[in-house]
């Protein structure tokens, strides 16, 4: 039986709206399947693929869904399905893909004619939202962390990676210290998951708790370097574009 992987790429879906997603895609098939989000947090594409063959899956089948779902993704997918099955241990397992969903006539059209039969709700009543209090002015933070949860770094088990690092911060007493902000593809995509460090200018690999953990430790909190995750500096943070101290701490 071919099992369902289900993905969709939606870095601002909630926890809830994710379940809500699962017992659609429950609804929608009998097969064994899975919803994975292709950014952000969860497993990754190739944790949920590893995931399937230990269950027995020997047939899989990759289904986009969310409209549209992006076109570089879609372009991008069938290599890295390749690169999975190629290797040794999913040699007995077939991989397809299925179409992207704003391709099928009837499915959307559907769920559109759903949608326009449904009630609405009026805002008649409702209070202005914009310019809230509380919004006008940046937290006061010490270091800037940006963490890459683009489809590449989230296929090097970037998975939750920001919520690591917040946790290893608040574990270090620093979390008010540090603004944790997550980010589409920054560009070292082959030495992913990404995490660059501002003000310091430096970028690191993160590739599990241990190393998040580092970071944490050594270079925000001592001050120190981590020449083994380090990959990458800005120009304008190299020692010779600058005149203040390179490295600062949190005190
Ligand atoms: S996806 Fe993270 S650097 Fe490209």
């Amino acid at each position: 039986m071919e099992w369902v992987l289900f993905a969709c790429s939606s870095a601002n879906l909630s926890a809830g709206g994710f379940h809500r997603l699962e017992a659609i895609c429950a609804a929608a098939t009998e097969r064994p399947h899975m919803l994975i989000r292709l950014e952000d947090m969860g497993r990754s594409l190739f944790e949920a693929l590893d995931e399937m063959r230990r269950g027995g899956a020997r047939a899989i089948r990759l289904q986009p869904i969310g409209l549209p779902f992006p076109e570089s993704l879609l372009a991008w997918l069938p290599g890295v399905l390749a690169d999975w099955s190629l290797r040794p241990v999913n040699a007995a397992i077939g991989v397809t893909l299925g179409p992207e969903p704003s391709r099928m006539d009837a499915g959307p059209t559907e769920m559109l004619r759903d949608l326009l039969a449904a009630p609405s709700t009026s805002v008649e009543n409702v209070k202005p939202a914009l310019g809230k209090p509380g919004w006008d002015t940046p937290p006061d933070f010490d270091f800037h962390l940006l963490v890459c949860t683009g489809p590449r770094c989230q296929m090097r088990d970037a998975a939750s990676l920001s919520h690591v690092l917040k946790a290893e911060c608040a574990e270090a007493g620093i979390a008010k210290r540090c603004l944790t902000t997550t980010t589409g593809c920054i560009f070292p995509c082959n030495k992913g998951p990404v995490v660059a460090v501002y003000p310091l200018g430096d970028w690191f690999h993160v590739p599990d708790r241990a190393a998040a953990r580092r970071l944490v430790r050594e270079v925000l909190c001592a001050g120190r370097g981590l020449p083994d995750l380090h990959i990458h500096t800005a120009r304008l943070s190299q020692p010779s574009q600058h005149t203040t101290p390179h490295r600062s701490t949190i005190s």
